[in-house]
């Protein structure tokens, strides 16, 4: 267990509950498919990548099916949030992938600002990132995707698994009752779950839900760079996008 405090009632955008220990059980409660997200994700990445940057790699679930599913990968694991990873780095050592894995504390829209100010690195065969990137701006997003095609080697891919924009008020209604579905098949309620959120308001460029349509993420991955663009993977209001580096 981390030695530092694991609870508080404000949290950075993206930390989701006020205690970090509960959000590997609390993101499955709340999420609909959680784990089928991050394997479809895992699923879409070349088996022999060697450098993957991870961006928001929280309490580090999506980094264990990563290393699991490559190799001979070598993980850089990008989180603004100190608690979170500290969780994720706990969960390394034990899973045999404490020499494939490194944390790295910094702001990824800092990044996407000025990428030699955090020392991330670069040429990379893989950028991925899980339910992190939808706290910024549009603006910000676009300008994460160029930097992410920008550091990504010839053959690359870019992978995000994100929450949606619906497009319409009778799908907005439907994704939230899909959700609800989902939390009473869990044996929880909304009204239950939102007793154990934390509250955020800024940090850095991220801030509260800022979601954006499935097709205006696919034009600004295609203004990106990213040739072909492609959504492996859609559940309702969350999908898998992303795209190549020719
Ligand atoms: C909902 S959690 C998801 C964690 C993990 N990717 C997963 O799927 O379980 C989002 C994570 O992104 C991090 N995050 C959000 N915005 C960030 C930013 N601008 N820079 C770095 N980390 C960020 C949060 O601290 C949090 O750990």
């Amino acid at each position: 267990m981390p030695a530092t405090t694991t609870q508080s009632s404000q949290i950075f955008p993206g930390e989701v509950f006020a205690d970090v220990a509960d959000f590997d059980h609390g993101i499955r409660q709340l999420l609909p498919r959680y784990d089928e997200l991050l394997d479809a994700l895992t699923r879409c990445l070349p088996v022999n990548a060697q450098r993957i940057l991870e961006l928001g790699c929280g309490t580090g679930e999506l980094s264990l099916k990563i290393l699991n599913h490559c190799p001979s990968a070598q993980v850089v694991a990008v989180d603004y949030s100190p608690r979170m990873l500290q969780f994720a780095q706990a969960k390394m050592h034990p899973a045999g992938y404490a020499n494939r894995w490194t944390g790295m504390e910094a702001d990824f829209g800092e990044w996407a600002h000025n990428p030699t100010i955090t020392g991330i690195g670069t040429h990379f065969d893989a950028c991925v990132s899980s339910l992190a990137i939808h706290h910024m701006t549009d603006e910000m997003k676009g300008k994460l995707f160029q930097q992410i095609r920008n550091h990504l080697n010839p053959g690359g891919v870019f992978w995000n698994a994100d929450p949606i924009l619906p497009e319409s008020p009778l799908l907005a209604a439907t994704y939230q009752s899909i959700r609800e579905e989902w939390l009473n098949q869990q044996g929880t309620t909304l009204a239950e779950i939102r007793t154990r959120l934390g509250s955020s308001s800024t940090q850095g460029y991220s801030s509260q839900d800022q979601l954006a349509t499935l097709t205006n993420h696919l034009q600004m991955l295609t203004q990106s760079g990213f040739e072909p663009v492609a959504v492996p993977w859609k559940y309702y209001g969350l999908a898998v996008f992303g795209g190549f580096v020719a």
